[in-house]
């Protein structure tokens, strides 16, 4: 979820809050699939969710870092060392990448990367972590879905879906 600033975090939290309706469109999306995150991404959601366990139900949660010892709290992740664990798991089955700033950068232009699932959210926030600039040559939109506001966003919403041209 991003911003017309790109956007997506200030101090290690989402500058808007909860958004239900993001959420469970993330659910929704994700469902059955692995999902995989930086630590930073992951101490945000247990914060946000105030647990360390059962993160995102119903998904396998996979958490890179370099420091194994760092996940010894969160009991039901799974530890990826490396980009190239990921593209391994990718391999097998569909899989997510959900944050932050330095692992959507890491991964937005490998050709494994075939599509973007892009929230926009129409409202001025700062923020010290952003998604990265693509070329809109390299991604065609799809799919783009409005939301006005209501009692699930507190801003409007647009659910975009974008695929790698080449
Ligand atoms: N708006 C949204 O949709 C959205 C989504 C996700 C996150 N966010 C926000 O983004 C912010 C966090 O982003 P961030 O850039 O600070 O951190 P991040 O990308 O979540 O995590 C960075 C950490 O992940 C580990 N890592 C990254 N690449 C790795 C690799 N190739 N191999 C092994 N480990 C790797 C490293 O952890 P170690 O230092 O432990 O090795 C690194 O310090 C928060 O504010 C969060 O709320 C927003």
């Amino acid at each position: 979820m991003t911003n017309d600033k790109r956007v997506i975090g200030n101090k290690g939290e989402m500058p808007w809050g909860r958004m239900l309706r993001d959420l469970e469109y993330f659910k929704k999306l994700t469902m059955g699939f692995p999902v995989v995150v930086g630590y930073n991404t992951l101490v945000s959601i247990s914060e946000m969710s105030r647990r360390s366990t059962n993160l995102l139900p119903g998904r396998t949660l996979c958490v890179l870092t370099r420091d194994q010892n760092k996940l010894t709290r969160f009991t039901d992740c799974i530890w990826l060392p490396d980009v190239m664990s990921v593209i391994n798991l990718s391999q097998r089955i569909r899989v997510f990448i959900a944050g932050g700033e330095n692992v959507y950068r890491q991964f937005i232009d490998l050709p494994e990367v075939r599509t973007i699932y892009m929230t926009r959210i129409i409202a001025n926030y700062h923020g010290d972590t952003f998604f990265p600039n693509y070329s809109a040559d390299d991604w065609l939109t799809i799919q783009r879905e409005n939301h006005a506001v209501s009692e699930k966003n507190k801003h409007p919403l647009i659910f975009e879906t974008l695929i790698r041209r080449k």
